[in-house]
Protein backbone atom coordinates (compact mmCIF):
# COMPACT_ATOMS: atom_id res chain seq x y z
CA UNK A 1 0.00 0.00 0.00
CA UNK A 2 2.09 3.31 -0.93
CA UNK A 3 1.73 6.04 1.65
CA UNK A 4 0.06 8.12 -0.89
CA UNK A 5 -3.05 6.18 0.20
CA UNK A 6 -2.58 6.16 3.84
CA UNK A 7 -1.71 10.08 3.45
CA UNK A 8 -5.36 10.54 1.92
CA UNK A 9 -7.23 8.33 4.49
CA UNK A 10 -5.41 9.82 6.99
CA UNK A 11 -6.50 13.51 5.73
CA UNK A 12 -10.05 12.72 6.07
CA UNK A 13 -10.04 11.33 9.30
CA UNK A 14 -8.61 14.41 10.81
CA UNK A 15 -11.18 16.33 8.48
CA UNK A 16 -13.91 15.78 11.61
CA UNK A 17 -15.70 18.51 12.82
CA UNK A 18 -12.95 20.68 9.87
CA UNK A 19 -14.52 20.26 6.95
CA UNK A 20 -17.67 18.10 5.39
CA UNK A 21 -16.07 15.18 3.54
CA UNK A 22 -18.70 14.94 -0.09
CA UNK A 23 -18.16 11.14 -1.57
CA UNK A 24 -19.77 9.66 -4.48
CA UNK A 25 -20.06 6.44 -5.80
CA UNK A 26 -18.13 5.74 -8.89
CA UNK A 27 -18.20 2.98 -11.43
CA UNK A 28 -16.50 3.86 -14.46
CA UNK A 29 -13.24 5.82 -16.16
CA UNK A 30 -15.09 8.99 -17.78
CA UNK A 31 -17.38 9.21 -14.23
CA UNK A 32 -14.34 9.18 -11.93
CA UNK A 33 -12.30 11.83 -14.15
CA UNK A 34 -15.62 13.99 -14.02
CA UNK A 35 -16.14 13.15 -10.09
CA UNK A 36 -12.62 13.98 -9.48
CA UNK A 37 -11.82 16.74 -11.56
CA UNK A 38 -14.81 18.25 -9.80
CA UNK A 39 -12.96 18.18 -6.68
CA UNK A 40 -14.84 15.14 -5.11
CA UNK A 41 -12.98 13.84 -1.87
CA UNK A 42 -13.71 9.85 -1.84
CA UNK A 43 -14.77 8.05 -4.92
CA UNK A 44 -16.19 4.76 -3.61
CA UNK A 45 -16.63 2.15 -6.20
CA UNK A 46 -19.87 0.56 -4.48
CA UNK A 47 -20.71 -2.85 -4.96
CA UNK A 48 -24.30 -0.99 -5.81
CA UNK A 49 -22.89 -1.11 -9.04
CA UNK A 50 -24.73 -4.54 -8.63
CA UNK A 51 -28.00 -2.98 -9.14
CA UNK A 52 -27.41 0.40 -11.30
CA UNK A 53 -24.74 -1.25 -13.38
CA UNK A 54 -25.09 -4.61 -13.65
CA UNK A 55 -28.85 -4.60 -13.96
CA UNK A 56 -28.92 -7.13 -10.76
CA UNK A 57 -31.84 -6.72 -8.07
CA UNK A 58 -29.61 -5.91 -5.35
CA UNK A 59 -25.69 -5.98 -3.74
CA UNK A 60 -25.47 -10.07 -3.17
CA UNK A 61 -25.15 -10.94 -6.84
CA UNK A 62 -21.78 -8.79 -7.02
CA UNK A 63 -18.65 -10.99 -6.89
CA UNK A 64 -14.62 -9.74 -6.59
CA UNK A 65 -14.79 -9.85 -10.83
CA UNK A 66 -16.69 -7.36 -11.29
CA UNK A 67 -15.05 -5.28 -8.69
CA UNK A 68 -11.63 -5.90 -9.92
CA UNK A 69 -12.50 -4.99 -13.38
CA UNK A 70 -14.92 -1.54 -12.08
CA UNK A 71 -12.19 -0.70 -9.56
CA UNK A 72 -9.24 -0.91 -11.86
CA UNK A 73 -11.62 1.19 -14.79
CA UNK A 74 -12.65 4.11 -11.68
CA UNK A 75 -8.22 4.01 -10.60
CA UNK A 76 -7.14 4.97 -13.99
CA UNK A 77 -10.13 8.16 -14.01
CA UNK A 78 -8.58 9.23 -10.49
CA UNK A 79 -5.68 11.81 -9.79
CA UNK A 80 -6.76 13.05 -6.10
CA UNK A 81 -9.84 11.59 -4.77
CA UNK A 82 -9.45 8.51 -2.36
CA UNK A 83 -10.52 5.52 -4.29
CA UNK A 84 -12.31 3.09 -2.31
CA UNK A 85 -13.50 -0.82 -3.52
CA UNK A 86 -15.90 -2.31 -2.00
CA UNK A 87 -15.65 -5.75 -0.68
CA UNK A 88 -18.61 -8.00 -1.84
CA UNK A 89 -20.20 -10.04 0.20
CA UNK A 90 -18.72 -13.64 0.88
CA UNK A 91 -15.00 -11.90 -0.41
CA UNK A 92 -14.53 -11.15 3.63
CA UNK A 93 -15.75 -14.48 5.22
CA UNK A 94 -12.55 -14.85 7.34
CA UNK A 95 -9.78 -12.63 8.32
CA UNK A 96 -7.40 -14.06 5.90
CA UNK A 97 -9.65 -14.02 2.62
CA UNK A 98 -10.35 -10.25 3.84
CA UNK A 99 -7.26 -9.56 3.81
CA UNK A 100 -6.66 -11.14 0.37
CA UNK A 101 -9.28 -9.50 -1.79
CA UNK A 102 -8.48 -6.26 0.02
CA UNK A 103 -5.00 -6.86 -1.45
CA UNK A 104 -7.00 -7.85 -5.02
CA UNK A 105 -8.29 -4.32 -4.95
CA UNK A 106 -5.74 -2.66 -4.09
CA UNK A 107 -3.39 -4.18 -6.68
CA UNK A 108 -6.31 -2.86 -9.07
CA UNK A 109 -6.03 0.18 -8.11
CA UNK A 110 -7.98 1.14 -4.86
CA UNK A 111 -6.24 3.09 -2.01
CA UNK A 112 -8.80 1.98 0.30
CA UNK A 113 -11.37 -1.10 0.88
CA UNK A 114 -14.95 -0.80 2.65
CA UNK A 115 -16.54 -3.83 4.14
CA UNK A 116 -20.11 -4.03 5.88
CA UNK A 117 -20.82 -4.54 9.79
CA UNK A 118 -19.34 -3.64 13.36
CA UNK A 119 -18.53 -6.37 16.00
CA UNK A 120 -18.39 -9.16 13.81
CA UNK A 121 -15.95 -7.68 11.37
CA UNK A 122 -13.62 -5.97 13.79
CA UNK A 123 -10.85 -8.85 13.31
CA UNK A 124 -10.69 -8.45 10.10
CA UNK A 125 -10.92 -4.28 9.92
CA UNK A 126 -7.59 -5.20 12.02
CA UNK A 127 -6.17 -8.10 9.49
CA UNK A 128 -6.09 -5.62 6.65
CA UNK A 129 -5.30 -1.83 8.48
CA UNK A 130 -2.18 -3.66 10.13
CA UNK A 131 -1.12 -4.97 6.25
CA UNK A 132 -1.29 -0.54 5.82
CA UNK A 133 -4.76 -0.70 3.45
CA UNK A 134 -7.04 1.87 4.88
CA UNK A 135 -10.33 0.64 5.97
CA UNK A 136 -14.25 2.69 5.30
CA UNK A 137 -16.67 0.68 7.50
CA UNK A 138 -20.47 0.34 7.06
CA UNK A 139 -23.15 0.66 9.64
CA UNK A 140 -26.76 0.86 9.80
CA UNK A 141 -28.79 -0.52 6.68
CA UNK A 142 -26.23 -3.20 5.63
CA UNK A 143 -27.60 -3.42 1.50
CA UNK A 144 -25.72 -7.54 1.54
CA UNK A 145 -28.15 -8.85 4.31
CA UNK A 146 -31.08 -7.07 2.43
CA UNK A 147 -32.48 -11.16 1.94
CA UNK A 148 -31.96 -11.71 5.77
CA UNK A 149 -33.64 -8.50 6.35
CA UNK A 150 -36.59 -8.95 4.07
CA UNK A 151 -35.74 -5.20 2.76
CA UNK A 152 -34.18 -2.06 2.81
CA UNK A 153 -35.49 -1.03 6.89
CA UNK A 154 -34.52 2.42 8.65
CA UNK A 155 -32.39 1.90 11.42
CA UNK A 156 -31.39 3.34 15.02
CA UNK A 157 -35.17 3.84 15.97
CA UNK A 158 -34.64 2.57 19.37
CA UNK A 159 -32.63 3.52 22.16
CA UNK A 160 -31.69 -0.40 22.08
CA UNK A 161 -30.35 0.23 18.43
CA UNK A 162 -28.81 2.77 18.98
CA UNK A 163 -26.72 1.14 21.71
CA UNK A 164 -25.98 -1.67 19.14
CA UNK A 165 -25.13 0.45 16.17
CA UNK A 166 -22.30 2.58 18.54
CA UNK A 167 -20.98 -0.84 19.80
CA UNK A 168 -20.39 -1.86 15.73
CA UNK A 169 -18.90 1.26 15.44
CA UNK A 170 -16.90 1.21 18.34
CA UNK A 171 -15.36 -1.66 17.28
CA UNK A 172 -14.19 -0.61 13.70
CA UNK A 173 -12.82 2.47 15.48
CA UNK A 174 -10.85 0.36 17.44
CA UNK A 175 -9.85 -1.93 14.77
CA UNK A 176 -8.84 1.44 12.89
CA UNK A 177 -11.27 2.07 10.32
CA UNK A 178 -10.72 6.00 9.02
CA UNK A 179 -14.48 6.66 8.82
CA UNK A 180 -17.79 5.01 8.57
CA UNK A 181 -20.94 4.92 6.30
CA UNK A 182 -24.41 5.27 7.73
CA UNK A 183 -27.00 4.02 5.87
CA UNK A 184 -30.54 4.94 6.62
CA UNK A 185 -30.07 5.52 9.87
CA UNK A 186 -32.81 7.82 11.55
CA UNK A 187 -31.79 11.31 11.27
CA UNK A 188 -31.54 11.90 15.60
CA UNK A 189 -29.38 8.79 15.78
CA UNK A 190 -27.35 9.53 13.23
CA UNK A 191 -26.48 12.91 14.75
CA UNK A 192 -25.98 11.35 18.11
CA UNK A 193 -23.17 8.53 16.87
CA UNK A 194 -21.23 11.46 14.74
CA UNK A 195 -20.66 13.41 18.37
CA UNK A 196 -19.70 9.90 19.81
CA UNK A 197 -17.48 8.87 17.46
CA UNK A 198 -13.92 9.83 16.61
CA UNK A 199 -13.74 8.99 12.74
CA UNK A 200 -16.06 10.53 10.67
CA UNK A 201 -19.31 9.61 9.64
CA UNK A 202 -20.81 9.66 5.81
CA UNK A 203 -24.29 9.63 5.90
CA UNK A 204 -26.36 8.18 3.24
CA UNK A 205 -30.49 8.00 3.96
CA UNK A 206 -29.66 10.07 7.41
CA UNK A 207 -31.45 13.19 7.35
CA UNK A 208 -29.49 16.71 6.40
CA UNK A 209 -26.19 17.61 8.11
CA UNK A 210 -26.35 14.57 10.80
CA UNK A 211 -22.85 13.14 9.82
CA UNK A 212 -19.75 14.43 9.28
CA UNK A 213 -19.90 14.13 5.29
CA UNK A 214 -22.46 12.28 2.74
CA UNK A 215 -22.23 9.68 -0.19
CA UNK A 216 -24.67 9.22 -2.83
CA UNK A 217 -25.13 6.39 -5.96
CA UNK A 218 -23.96 8.72 -8.77
CA UNK A 219 -26.73 7.56 -10.77
CA UNK A 220 -29.31 8.94 -7.83
CA UNK A 221 -27.53 12.30 -8.18
CA UNK A 222 -27.94 12.59 -11.96
CA UNK A 223 -30.53 10.74 -12.88
CA UNK A 224 -28.97 7.85 -14.07
CA UNK A 225 -31.44 5.19 -12.70
CA UNK A 226 -34.88 6.40 -13.15
CA UNK A 227 -36.60 3.31 -12.67
CA UNK A 228 -35.72 3.15 -8.84
CA UNK A 229 -35.16 6.66 -7.15
CA UNK A 230 -34.67 6.32 -3.53
CA UNK A 231 -36.56 8.72 -1.09
CA UNK A 232 -33.38 10.40 0.02
CA UNK A 233 -32.39 11.23 -3.38
CA UNK A 234 -31.63 14.58 -4.27
CA UNK A 235 -30.80 14.98 -7.84
CA UNK A 236 -29.23 17.53 -9.63
CA UNK A 237 -29.71 16.38 -12.98
CA UNK A 238 -31.43 13.84 -15.75
CA UNK A 239 -29.35 12.26 -17.83
CA UNK A 240 -31.60 9.09 -18.44
CA UNK A 241 -34.16 11.64 -20.22
CA UNK A 242 -31.28 12.82 -22.19
CA UNK A 243 -30.11 10.15 -23.46
CA UNK A 244 -33.51 8.79 -24.18
CA UNK A 245 -34.08 12.00 -25.83
CA UNK A 246 -30.77 11.90 -27.87
CA UNK A 247 -30.80 8.42 -29.43
CA UNK A 248 -34.98 9.91 -30.37
CA UNK A 249 -33.00 12.75 -32.27
CA UNK A 250 -30.24 10.26 -33.42
CA UNK A 251 -32.89 7.65 -34.95
CA UNK A 252 -34.64 11.03 -36.85
CA UNK A 253 -31.30 11.78 -38.28
CA UNK A 254 -30.46 8.42 -39.41
O1 LIG B 1 -22.44 0.17 -2.60
C1 LIG B 1 -22.60 1.38 -2.35
O2 LIG B 1 -22.78 2.21 -3.23
C2 LIG B 1 -22.60 1.78 -0.95
C3 LIG B 1 -23.11 3.15 -0.65
C4 LIG B 1 -24.58 3.16 -0.73
C5 LIG B 1 -22.63 3.62 0.66
O3 LIG B 1 -22.24 1.02 -0.11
Amino acid sequence: MSTTSQAKAERLRQSKGQQKIACLTAYDYPTARLLDEAGIDLLLVGDSLGMVVLGYPDTTHVTMQHMLHHVAAVARGNTNALVVGDLPIHSYDSPAEALENAQLLVDAGADAVKLEGGVRQAEKVKAIVDAGIPVFGHMGMLPQRVLEEGGYKKKGKSEAEYEAILEGCRALENAGVFAIVLESVVPATAQRLTEQLSVPTIGIGCGDNTCDGEVAVITDLVGGYPWFVPPFAKPQANISSDIAQAAVRYKGQV
